[in-house]
């Protein structure tokens, strides 16, 4: 009714990707109960982040993942979270998690046909501290014969067949890019357990005024990034670009797709290929951000074309405003 507040014909999050499939006669409604499954997932997640400190949920878990990060209670808990709803959504056939060494084979009773690559907690360094973290997560289709194995985690990002985060900032948000060629921010409303959509339709500045990446590494930039960073800040190259930096990717790559500008984890000497991971950081955000009207790159490649060798491979990258990531790549041609 009028005046209630209420909105009796809310747009959830299901109820789009509903609409969305409808939209495919040949589709079976998996991709729907996939997303479904996700949901469920973030929203046990978010409960768990808001409760964290009270349920003793702050600090580390005691062990490191493969990729040698420290994991936290919260990495733990999320990940096991998205693993036990991904594989009791009977859609999904492999699973590539930042906290698993090797692909999870779902059991044959319950596989279907997708494959997800995720980050279950993103930015867990700023757990205990109250800061935004994240959820990342890729969904890609089987399309080898036979029983899903390595080769199929092995896809380029511009197989990616729906894509997004969830931010557990001020308020939990899922951002979805599925399929079609629109980015959509959902809020959730804890009062009905609810993704409603809020940010229909999201498109990212052509230009900003912000850049962000960890100015600490600075002397172990290569010349490319240490001009590039350098013009950002030199009044004879323009007006000065604000500097943002939070180290949450989500946090830092949602502010960027909706304010604009350039979020950046370059290469360095100390790690040549710098520190996110392809398969459930750079490739996830880098469909959401060209999806929306940026692009993605190394410097000198595509994020999306790159072919992986490993589940786990890390990947340097610029991401955000299209005409400020063609200020890098044209920086790295430079310097090429
Ligand atoms: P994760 O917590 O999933 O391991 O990811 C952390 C990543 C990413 O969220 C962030 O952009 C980056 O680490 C920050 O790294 P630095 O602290 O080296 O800047
Ligand atoms: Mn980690
Ligand atoms: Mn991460
Ligand atoms: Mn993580």
């Amino acid at each position: 009714s009028q005046g209630s507040g209420i909105d009796v014909d809310c747009m959830t999050l299901t109820r789009f990707v509903l609409a969305e499939q409808r939209k495919h006669p040949e589709a079976t409604g998996d991709l729907t109960q996939l997303i479904t499954a996700i949901c469920t997932a973030v929203k046990a997640t978010s409960s768990a982040v808001r409760k964290a400190g009270i349920a003793k949920l702050y600090g580390i878990a005691g062990t490191t993942n493969t990729t040698g990060d420290e994991q936290k209670k919260l990495d733990v808990l999320a990940n096991d979270l998205f693993i036990n709803m991904l594989k009791s959504s009977f859609t999904t056939c492999l699973l590539v998690s930042e906290e698993n060494e090797n692909c999870i084979e779902v059991e044959t009773e319950k596989q279907g046909k997708y494959i997800v690559m995720f980050d279950p907690l993103d930015g867990s360094s700023n757990i205990d501290c109250l800061v935004s973290i994240g959820t990342i997560f890729g969904i890609y289709r089987k399309t080898s014969d036979g029983p899903p194995s390595l080769k199929d985690a092995l896809q380029p990002g511009i197989e990616t067949v729906a894509a997004g985060y969830a931010l557990y900032g001020s308020a939990t948000m899922i951002v979805l890019a599925a399929g079609g060629s629109t980015v959509n921010g959902f809020m959730l409303d804890p009062a009905i357990g609810e993704f409603v959509l809020s940010e229909p339709n999201i498109r990212i500045k052509p230009r900003g005024k912000i850049y962000s990446l960890n100015e600490g590494y600075a002397a172990i930039w290569d010349e490319a990034t240490r001009e590039y960073i350098n013009s950002k800040k030199d009044p004879k190259c323009g007006k000065p670009y604000g500097a943002r930096y939070i180290g949450s990717m989500v946090a830092d790559v949602h502010r960027t797709l909706v304010y604009g500008g350039i979020f950046a984890y370059p290469a360095t000497s100390a790690n040549p290929k710098g520190k996110l991971r392809l398969l459930y950081e750079c490739n996830p955000m880098a469909y959401v951000i060209e999806k929306a009207g940026g692009m993605a790159t190394t410097g000198t490649q595509r994020i999306l074309d790159i072919v992986p060798e490993s589940i786990h491979q890390r990947s340097p990258i610029f991401m955000g405003s299209k005409e400020d990531v063609q200020d890098v790549i044209d920086m790295y041609k430079k310097h090429g």
